[in-house]
């Protein structure tokens, strides 16, 4: 059986930061340069995405993004989406926080609850008992939300892809469903202040990447850590 860690955490001496957001909000981008601002402090830090992140995961998020889970319904693909999370946690992001490295991903649960639940229709009470038999209370220690208006979100998308790949399952749903997501987002973000903070993410990249430095320090750096990277660098 797997052992119940403290309510409200991983319960391990590393951080665990998730993003969120809509499509072509700049996750990805925006989890690089947190990711050398880390480690330009010192601190050890794993990348990494859901759904995916462990091999056993990776070969889920294939079936979920081509589409071929999409006859099971919402509430099937979201027990999908959560067993591929069961293994990314054990075999990942667990075991790296145990040994004081930290964990930047690119998407989790608030993923299930906004894209299966407020804009998929799986009724919240659903989610909820997923959420809880597979997490056992394990949650992000910080969430950023980039905040992006969907229109201009699907188009920063569509001209990422590279020419001829086609959008996957959930960018081929219609602005509706892109707008419920932002608003659900929004509203997990309004219910937990003290684990998430939404970031306006159609502001120039640099801005992004410095207010989102700017949480992280504040929320998760000591201030003793903080003063001596400052003497450090002078
Ligand atoms: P990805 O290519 O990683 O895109 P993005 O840059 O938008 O993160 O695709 C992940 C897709 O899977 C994305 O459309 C959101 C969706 N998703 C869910 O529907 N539920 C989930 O629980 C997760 C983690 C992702």
């Amino acid at each position: 059986m797997r052992a119940e860690p403290p309510l409200g955490s991983v319960g391990a001496p590393g951080k665990f930061i998730t993003f969120e957001g809509g499509e072509g909000a700049g996750k990805s981008t925006q989890l690089r340069h947190l990711h050398e601002r880390l480690a330009a402090r010192g601190i050890e830090t794993v990348a990494t995405r859901e759904p995916g992140g462990s091999p056993r995961a990776e070969i889920l998020r294939d079936a979920l993004l081509s589409g071929r889970a999409s006859p099971l319904g919402p509430l099937g693909e979201a027990a999908l989406f959560y067993a591929a999370r069961i293994d990314h946690l054990d075999k990942l992001i667990k075991p790296t926080l145990a040994r004081g490295a930290w964990v930047i991903c690119d998407r989790f649960a608030d993923s299930t609850r906004a894209y299966q639940g407020a804009s998929g229709g799986v009724d919240q009470k659903s989610l909820a008992l997923l959420e809880r038999a597979a997490l056992l209370g394990a949650s992000p220690d910080l969430t950023i939300i980039l905040d992006v208006p969907p229109r201009e979100g699907l188009e920063r998308a569509s001209r990422r892809r590279s020419a001829g790949e086609a959008a996957d399952r959930f960018e081929r749903e219609e602005l509706a469903f892109h707008e419920g997501l932002r608003q659900a987002f929004l509203a997990i973000a309004a219910n937990e202040p003290a684990r998430c903070c939404v970031v306006n993410a159609t502001l120039p990249e640099s801005e992004v990447a410095q207010a989102i430095w700017d949480i992280v320090e504040a929320r998760l750096l000591p201030p003793e850590c903080a003063y001596l990277a400052e003497s450090a660098a002078q």
